[in-house]
């Protein structure tokens, strides 16, 4: 039986004015089409039955994350009691699969990530599902790097790995090393040395292999899981517990750390959207420009991105470039284009309305 947890719980604070709080970047319509939650959903179509679909998000974006999810039975949805990074999520999830059916195949996916090709997605999920059952490793999935990113997990590929009973497409290869958001400069040294890719930041594993893994190396989070499973009022279980787990990633937590990790190299299109930038190149590569619900006129300007959400206005420009300009209905950022990452820095200072 396979499993989908979906992790949406992340703030996306660099989407300010449009993100808030109770509205981060996986529940913004970006796109002018559906949020990313929405088409995490969509792309399970075929592969994982809406009721083995699971939702972990937290108490704000709760609300916004069932409008946008009514299509999964209410129960799959859950709200951690506090923020504790994403390992003691996966735990959580791990614990009430588990309280369903202990020898589950399950993947843990962002809820962020913008994929096109469905067909290709569900072929690389079926080929690491299907490794996740005949081995006895974590199986991740690896994306060809373009440049020498630090906010993204490196995975060293090693020789194609010999499982017996495995067919698939595509055969994983075992992983060297993991290494979670190196530096720029070692990161540059990765990409020169070769061998390298980037974790796309979705896991697949039977559930007996992970928690084996968490037993060696988050004693605590494997505690946690067994506390679920025995629990008869799961609810008052993680009330309890979660809030006192140690913050920490999956990837620092158990992928770095892991005995046995496989990889599976991407075959889709991947985007994390991780600024304005990314949204202005998708819109680009999908042949709009960069302008989201809004008519602007211009003169001589070049290479702005205007995003306007307030209904009735009008969006003018003359002689300035390189910008991002969002209008919201109660706020007006304009900001130069080549520091679109320090809108995260720039949102902690707002007043806490905003
Ligand atoms: N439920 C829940 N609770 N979800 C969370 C929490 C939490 O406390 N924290 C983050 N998330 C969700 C985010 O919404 C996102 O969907 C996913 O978990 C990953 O968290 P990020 O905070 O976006 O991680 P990251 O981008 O720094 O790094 C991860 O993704 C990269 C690819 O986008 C890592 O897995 C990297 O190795 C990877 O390269
Ligand atoms: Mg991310």
């Amino acid at each position: 039986t396979t499993y989908a947890l979906i992790l949406a719980g992340g703030s996306g604070t660099r989407f300010w004015p449009l993100s808030r709080n109770a509205k981060p970047k996986q529940l913004l319509n970006l796109f002018g089409g559906t949020t990313m939650l929405e088409q995490t959903i969509a792309r399970l179509d075929g592969l994982v039955p809406v009721e083995n679909i699971l939702i972990l998000t937290n108490a704000q974006q709760e609300a916004g994350v069932r409008e946008v999810a009514s299509m999964l039975p209410p129960e799959n949805i859950f709200a951690e009691p506090a923020k504790r990074d994403t390992a003691p999520a996966v735990a959580l999830g791990i614990g009430l699969i588990a309280a369903r059916c202990p020898d589950a195949l399950m993947m843990v996916l962002p809820a962020d990530q913008l994929i096109q090709d469905v067909g290709a997605f569900q072929a690389v999920m079926r080929d690491a599902l299907a490794a996740a059952e005949k081995s006895d490793g974590l199986v991740t999935i690896g994306i060809k790097p373009t440049w020498p990113c630090p906010s993204y997990g490196y995975i060293e590929r090693g020789s194609r790995a010999t499982i017996p009973g495995l067919v698939c497409d595509q055969m994983p290869a075992e992983v060297k090393r993991f290494r979670e958001k190196p530096s720029t400069d070692l990161a540059e040294q990765f990409l020169a040395q070769g061998g390298f890719c980037w974790n796309a930041g979705m896991f697949v594993w039977s559930l007996q292999n992970v928690i084996r893994e968490l037993s060696t190396h988050q004693p605590e989070l494997a505690a946690f899981i067994s506390e679920i499973r025995r629990s008869s009022n799961v609810a008052a279980t993680v009330a309890a517990q979660f809030p006192k787990l140690t913050p920490i990633s999956i990837d620092y937590g158990l992928m770095e750390k892991a005995r046995r990790v496989l990889n599976i190299e991407a075959t889709f299109d991947w985007d994390d959207v991780g600024s304005w930038i990314s949204v202005a190149k998708y819109l680009e590569k999908v042949g709009c420009d960069n302008r989201v619900n809004t008519p602007v006129s211009e003169i001589e300007s070049e290479n702005n991105i205007v995003f306007n959400a307030r209904k009735g206005s009008h969006v003018a420009l003359l002689g300035v470039d390189d910008l991002i300009i969002v209008q919201t209905e109660d706020a007006l950022l304009i900001a130069n284009r080549h520091q679109a990452d320090a809108i995260k820095k720039l949102s902690s200072m707002l007043p806490p309305e905003l």
